[in-house]
């Protein structure tokens, strides 16, 4: 290795219609778990590697230039196990350097975009260093299984606008170790958007991490296998058919069973405020004076995603401007939608 190798990747983040929560082994998921890929609130991300100078690979980072010592830690930390997958890291010292489009404080988990950008980076390296190119379908099925060992969610960014992650008879050739883009989709839902409404922009009282071990033993947990059993089936059917109404009900319904799954774990916790539960019913009589098909969705958090076709966007704004926006945090909101994934830069 003569020369610095260099690249960079921007991937998005993604949002969960069938919730993943819980997992095991090596970010292993205990169920299947379907999500729209993202396209404005993404992380771009930088690396650069030269021949390693001491015993150990060394790693430098700067998150929005600045040095970041908690990410680093994590960051550090998760390309340690990637040694095995991607053999180059033995030889190199890593220089990255990541910047959200999204405030970092906006409450919006980065790691599913974080994750898949420097997943993508580090393998794009391992192909230049070994000047061996790989087919895209292949680059992008082992980003999907190295982002997922960052972050389970961030394996569904690699491609879009509709990922399955986690074996199922539903999906043929879906997997625990990878996701899958989803095929025969009903055209709406390329055009799906997603209005994130910042609720709150602390930080999480619980950790994902933290969730997904409240799985284990949890009073609820056979009941919820069985339950994303069915709501797949019908999500599947609904994403064929263009069936909104039934995408609403299931949306909903995964939202509200990933908050009341952490409701009624062992340590239970809230991560939904006043203001979530508000933006919640007015959603739904929105749906119901309008007939417009909007729904909402959660993350492990209190921010609400709108998800709705492009075709309403300009009345669903409005209302958000002149309704929702009391509920959020400094008025904030990311209008956002379904994307086909990351881009080289
Ligand atoms: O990828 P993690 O470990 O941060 O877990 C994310 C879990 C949810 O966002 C709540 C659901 C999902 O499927 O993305």
């Amino acid at each position: 290795m003569e020369h610095t190798l260099t690249t960079a990747w921007r991937s998005p983040s993604n949002i969960a219609i069938i919730k993943y929560w819980g997992k095991h082994g090596n970010q292993l998921p205990i169920n299947p778990s379907v999500s729209i890929t993202l396209s404005q609130a993404y992380t771009e991300t930088k690396v650069s590697a030269q021949r390693k100078s001491g015993d150990s690979t060394s790693v430098a980072f700067l998150f929005e230039g600045k040095e970041a010592p908690a990410f680093a830690a994590r960051i550090e930390k998760y390309i340690g196990t990637l040694s095995e997958f991607l053999p180059f890291l033995h030889d190199v010292d890593l220089t990255i350097e990541s910047s959200n489009a999204f405030p970092h404080s906006s409450g919006i988990a980065s790691s599913a975009s974080a994750m898949s950008a420097l997943a993508l980076c580090l393998a794009d390296l391992q192909m230049q260093y070994t000047d061996a190119p790989q087919s895209p379908s292949v680059f992008f099925q082992q980003v999907s299984l190295l982002s997922r060992l960052g972050s389970g969610s961030a394996c569904r960014s690699v491609i879009g606008p509709v990922m399955a992650w986690g074996e199922t008879d539903l999906i043929p050739g879906s997997s625990d170790v990878f996701a899958v883009q989803l095929h025969d989709l009903d055209p709406v839902f390329h055009t799906m958007r997603d209005a994130i409404l910042i609720v709150d922009d602390g930080i999480k009282s619980v950790s994902s991490s933290a969730g997904h071990a409240l799985m284990q033993g949890h009073p609820f947990g056979a009941a919820r296998l069985s339950q994303v059993k069915t709501h797949l089936a019908d999500l599947l059917k609904a994403l064929r058919s263009g069936d909104l109404e039934h995408f609403t009900v299931i949306a909903e319904a995964e939202a509200l069973t990933l908050h009341a799954l952490m409701m009624t774990s062992a340590n239970s916790y809230v991560l939904m405020t006043p203001n979530t539960i508000q933006v919640m019913n007015h959603v739904r009589a929105f749906r119901r004076e309008t007939g417009i098909p909007v729904c909402f969705t959660l993350d492990a958090g209190p921010n609400v995603h709108l998800l709705y076709p492009d075709a309403h966007h300009a009345r669903v704004q409005q209302w958000i401007e002149d309704v929702l926006l009391d509920f959020c945090k400094d008025r904030r909101v990311i209008y956002d939608q379904a994307g086909h994934g990351p881009v080289r830069l």
